[in-house]
């Protein structure tokens, strides 16, 4: 594994970081969750991605990670690097969702028990809520650190201007922003061109997630939507309406670059996520521990040549493409 460090901290985490938004929740296959945990940590990967709602059902991610944690990776909580996230909806009434203080410190203190550790090493406020003064949710992640909640905090998805003002109140605060975390593939760089540099000059490290825009990007769907997919799953996020006839021919014209470099569609689409040096680490999300394995594999080739850079971008650039 190659380690990367977190903006202006003393943070360095894993350029694979696993995500368990899909395939990790009540609806899923523990054993299959568990070895996909167990071989990432084995291959390197420290750092594992929660939040209050990921399941399904919301909160069961983090119940089952629990309990893989209390198990075989009772011993090892000091070399692991854990997240959640509060901000969307969660529970019942009016405080189940956004990003008042209400919110977030409640979430934080039912995270918690379900994954049963003292203390997240990050805590995010997992979007911006327009309709809570930005102040005040900066002080609940602020006040989580105080109490010991958490060691770091970070923002995700926040729009530009809010983000700067994020990092500024927090580093008002001595509790600088570790992470910021945004949506990056082939098929989606925004915020590439919206936020990185605003992370970056504030000290902020950037994690990236959906890599292979949720799964697209492996080249799975070049042949219609297989039967288990997450496009196919009634619970899976990928509407089969964004495998578009575009993206897929786009994501079969890459495949033939990837293939040019000796690697598959989804460690090429990881290795150009990870060829952004502000890019502290990237988000992988599995279904199972062949395609865990065969993503970390995409670190043997993180160089892309101009030539193949410019192919690429030819492809993707397109607003057809993009999310
Ligand atoms: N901050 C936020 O708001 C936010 C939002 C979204 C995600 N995230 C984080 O980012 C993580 C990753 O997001 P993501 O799951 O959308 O990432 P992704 O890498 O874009 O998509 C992952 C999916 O792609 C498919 N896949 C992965 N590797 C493959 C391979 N080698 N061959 C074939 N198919 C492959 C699998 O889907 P199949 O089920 O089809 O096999 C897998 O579940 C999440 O778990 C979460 O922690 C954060």
């Amino acid at each position: 594994m190659i380690y990367r460090r977190s903006g202006h901290s003393g943070i360095q985490l894993p350029a694979f970081s696993l995500g368990l938004w899909h395939n990790f929740g009540g609806v899923d296959d523990f054993t299959v969750a568990r070895d996909m945990v167990l071989r990432a940590f084995d291959n390197g990967i420290c750092h594992f991605d929660l939040a209050n709602n990921y399941g399904p059902p919301p909160g069961s991610a983090e119940t089952n990670f629990g309990r893989i944690l209390s198990g075989e990776l009772k011993s090892h909580r000091d070399e692991l690097f854990i997240s959640s996230k509060a901000g969307h909806d969660m529970w019942e009434g009016v405080y189940g969702t956004g990003s008042s203080r209400k919110n977030i410190i409640a979430s934080c203190d039912q995270s918690l028990q379900r994954t049963r550790l003292d203390y997240f090493d990050i805590f995010y406020s997992h979007r911006y809520d327009p309709t809570t003064p930005i102040e005040e949710t900066m002080q609940a992640l602020i006040d989580l650190v105080r109490q010991g909640k958490a060691l770091y905090v970070g923002i995700s998805k926040y729009p530009k201007a809010q983000q700067e003002q994020a990092y500024a109140i927090l580093r008002e605060a001595h509790v600088p922003c570790l992470l910021s975390q945004y949506r990056c593939s082939l098929f989606d760089q925004k915020a590439k061109h919206d936020n990185f540099d605003c992370a970056q000059s504030n000290g902020s490290g950037i994690i990236c997630f959906s890599p292979l825009a949720q799964g697209i990007l492996s080249g799975k769907y070049n042949k219609g939507i297989p039967e288990d997919s997450r496009a196919a799953k009634p619970t899976g996020f990928l509407q089969a309406s964004q495998v578009t006839a575009e993206r897929v021919e786009a994501a079969r014209q890459l495949e033939e670059i990837a293939n040019a470099r000796h690697q598959t569609l989804a460690q090429m689409s990881l290795a150009w996520v990870l060829s952004d040096p502000r890019v502290t680490s990237v988000i992988i999300g599995t279904s199972s521990v062949n395609q865990l394995m065969t993503n970390i594999s995409a670190l043997d080739n993180l160089d892309f040549s101009e030539e193949e850079l410019k192919i690429i971008d030819e492809i993707v650039q397109k607003p057809t493409i993009s999310f």
